[in-house]
């Protein structure tokens, strides 16, 4: 029972049509038993009800109640639970745990309250709390029993309570540490700070099942429901054919207790004996080039292994159309890249459990983005469709199904869920981007690219979201770079070229220092790990330090007019010498050649020509906030970005490297069920721009080309980029350049 006070009233008149409406919202048929995961409880929080429109709005703190369990007495006592600050009046007796479930607030509770799982601990405040007006008393709250008493101290938790097992005598005023909140949220670094509910498909209930007997006809299976229905008000759950075959001797190894795992409340995909804890899920950005994992704890959202390795796909071809033509070359080439992948997952999900010290078992659920070939060959579809217009997709729904029949080895129960794609070129891994930086719920004019050998965009606000692909080809991830590499220690990840003396500093990944604050001669210092080629982010800076300094111009030929050692010449390519052969781990010289820039051009037209046409259908000139995701856009310096054209013009300060915004994506989905509706309904509302047979596409390529851009204006670069080469002048040094060999 709680205190409504001033609220009653509206309850009683509104609550029955803004419930309607909420069910509206959230009615999803797959998971809609899911929604309130704990046993049900008859309240809804107002911050809830806030979303409808036009409807009275109250603070977080304030409660309403719905069906006939809404008379308090004076008699009963006030609690009050913090960090929330929800509060309520409950009935002398109520448990802690009880109380807390009434006023809205989910504490863990594993075991159901039989001092089993420790989760519910609480610390109990006593004293005057004047800002709260209550005073919690020591004797307003049970002793505890000599079993929750061992059962503390063995955790070495004297000073808490266990929430089941603590009863109310009176007001208290009752803090709920991190640990013990069951909906925990966790802060992810971006752009801006987002906090990550905590809710995902797979929970553990743990549970007390009637022992078989002569005068009880009834079968294990009907006494575990039977068990989940009365202990946990989960009714209508099914099995998975797995849990079938061990159940009996399950449940008698447990001595008729049992930890349940259930994925979306509705199917129980493991049973295991007496009480047991560890639910992890696998969130997985299958890129094209890279796989990248996270293994995350369920219960806490916490990642406790990350591992990455290369797309082994990569063999067949580097980019998308390529893994297209081999399906279509070959009679077993889609066989093959499937194989290939879900080989791959199975090492990386092998390796991150190991990182974490966990067993395979333990991993439940599996949440895999990826772009739509991508998306196709993990399925083991043939992409061919995706190759050519109308781009068809074999679906665009959200998937789940069993990791078995993909062939991967997790837990024998375990679910395979994949987000819903946007159209033929921007799948699962955009949605994901999506559901990372909520462009639908801004009301900036947010421009999200995310850099990868496809590159894809998204353009908008809560009014209205376009998304195209671009297809920039590998060259940002090292790829078709005479010296490029990935981005691993000894590469080249930072630039920097003085405009005056055309002198290179650059820094490499597992040395702070500059070359140019390397120790002079061997054994003088700390020696400096010696370059090896040169990674994404060091090539785009290269390329815009190049430009800046008047080597390279607009049009991004070598500046011919040049005489410098650092340049060199075959024919009329140019070259420019970024590491001599003295700083490099292989002796030999690292250099940035015309075909290396003429690459990264080609990949930043289609990602800035990508970007304008969804501006030109927005009918926007210019953009808030741009975001840079991708594998290495944390590292993506945002001003040699804009210098080199791969964005268009913006507030230097509203332009932020996001990282790997995918993978944070494919995060979010494992750990909150309810975003998976959310990335179903809001794919469904963008807006898709098949830039492919889009008409200005072309011309917004060719324009592109140019440093940063042949005709857009970059006024917040005004006091950097370089004037107009004066062509008909020898250069800045007044002297004809002499042509130096590239094989010099
Ligand atoms: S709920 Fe498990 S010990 Fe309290």
């Amino acid at each position: 029972m709680i205190e409504i006070d001033a609220l009653q009233t509206f309850a009683r008149d509104m609550l029955p049509a803004l419930e309607q409406e909420m069910r509206t919202v959230l009615a999803q048929p797959a998971a809609s038993p899911s929604l309130h995961s704990e046993p049900a409880t008859s309240l809804r929080s107002v911050q809830a009800l806030r979303l409808s429109k036009g409807r009275p709005s109250y603070c977080q703190n304030e409660l309403l109640m719905t069906g006939s369990n809404n008379n308090t007495t004076n008699s009963d006592a006030l609690v009050i639970f913090m960090p929330s600050g929800r509060r309520g009046r409950v009935p002398h007796g109520t448990s802690l745990l009880d109380a807390a479930r009434q006023v809205g607030v989910e504490i863990e509770s594993i075991c159901g309250g039989r001092l089993t799982c420790g989760k519910c601990q609480v610390q109990v405040e006593i004293g005057s709390f004047a800002k709260h007006g209550i005073l919690s008393k020591d004797e307003n709250v049970s002793p505890p029993s000599a079993e929750e008493s061992d059962f503390l101290r063995q955790r070495r938790a004297s000073d808490c309570r266990l929430s089941c097992s603590a009863t109310v005598r009176g007001d208290l005023l009752v803090t709920v540490p991190e640990e013990s909140q069951a909906r925990k949220q966790i802060v992810r670094k971006s752009a801006t700070k987002r906090v990550i509910e905590i809710m995902p498909a797979v929970r553990q209930v743990y549970v007390e099942v009637e022992p078989a007997d002569l005068w009880d006809h009834r079968g294990d299976w009907e006494r575990l429901q039977a068990a989940l229905a009365g202990q946990w008000q989960l009714d209508a759950v099914y099995a998975d054919t797995f849990v079938w075959r061990d159940l009996q001797t399950t449940l008698r190894q447990g001595k008729w207790t049992a930890t349940v795992t259930l994925w979306q409340e509705r199917e129980i995909i493991d049973v295991r004996p007496g009480y047991h804890e560890g639910a992890y899920g696998l969130a997985v950005d299958v890129g094209t080039t890279t796989v990248a994992g996270h293994l995350c704890d369920l219960r806490t959202g916490e990642i406790v292994a990350t591992e990455s390795m290369m797309n082994p796909q990569v063999t067949y071809g580097e980019d998308l159309m390529s893994r297209i033509s081999y399906g279509m070359m070959h009679s077993d080439g889609v066989a093959v890249m499937h194989k290939a992948i879900i080989k791959a997952l199975n090492q990386l999900a092998g390796r991150a459990a190991a990182q974490a010290g966990i067993k395979i078992s333990d991993i439940y659920e599996v949440v895999l983005v990826g772009n739509t070939v991508m998306h196709h060959l993990l399925l083991g579809i043939d992409p061919v469709e995706l190759g050519g217009a109308p781009f068809a997709l074999a679906t665009h729904s959200a998937i789940d199904l069993k990791a078995r029949d993909l062939g991967l080895r997790l837990h024998p129960g375990a679910n395979v869920h994949i987000p819903p794609v946007i159209a033929g070129h921007v799948g699962a891994d955009n949605v994901a981007v999506l559901l990372a930086e909520a462009p639908h719920q801004q009301d900036e004019m947010m421009l999200i690219i995310d850099i990868g050998t496809n590159g894809e965009i998204l353009l908008g606000n809560r009014h209205r979201v376009l998304s195209a692909s671009s297809p920039t080809g590998p060259a940002f991830e090292g790829a078709q770079i005479s010296h490029g590499i990935r981005a691993s220690p000894g590469a080249i990840e930072r630039v920097r070229i003085d405009p005056q003396t055309l002198a290179p500093r650059f820094r490499v990944i597992g040395d702070e220092r500059w070359s140019d604050e390397w120790p002079a001669g061997s054994g003088n210092g700390h020696q400096p790990t010696l370059a090896s080629g040169i990674c994404g982010s060091g090539i785009i800076e290269v390329i815009a330090e190049l430009f800046l300094a008047g080597i390279l111009w607009p049009d991004g030929r070598f500046n011919p007019t040049l005489d410098h050692p650092r340049l060199r010449w075959q024919g009329k390519s140019g070259a420019y010498v970024l590491a001599t052969a003295g700083q490099t781990s292989t002796g030999e010289p690292i250099l940035v050649t015309q075909d290396d820039v003429r690459a990264i051009q080609l990949a930043k037209a289609a990602l800035y020509a990508g970007a304008k046409l969804l501006m030109n259908r927005a009918a926007v000139t210019t953009v808030d906030r741009v975001l840079l995701a991708g594998a290495f856009g944390s590292y993506i310096d945002p001003k040699h970005a804009m210098v080199l054209g791969l964005i268009p013009d913006c507030d230097l300060e509203r332009v932020y490297a996001v990282g790997n915004a995918a993978g944070d994506g494919a995060r979010i989905a494992l750990l909150n069920r309810d975003k998976r509706l959310e990335a179903q309904q809001v794919t469904r509302w963008i807006d898709y721009v098949e830039s492919a047979v889009e008409p200005g596409f072309q011309e917004e390529f060719v324009a592109a080309i140019h440093l940063p851009h042949k005709s857009d204006p970059y006024p917040h670069l005004a006091d950097i980029l370089p004037g107009q080469p004066d062509r008909t002048q020898s250069g800045r040094s007044g002297r004809r350049r002499q042509r130096r060999s590239l094989d010099e």
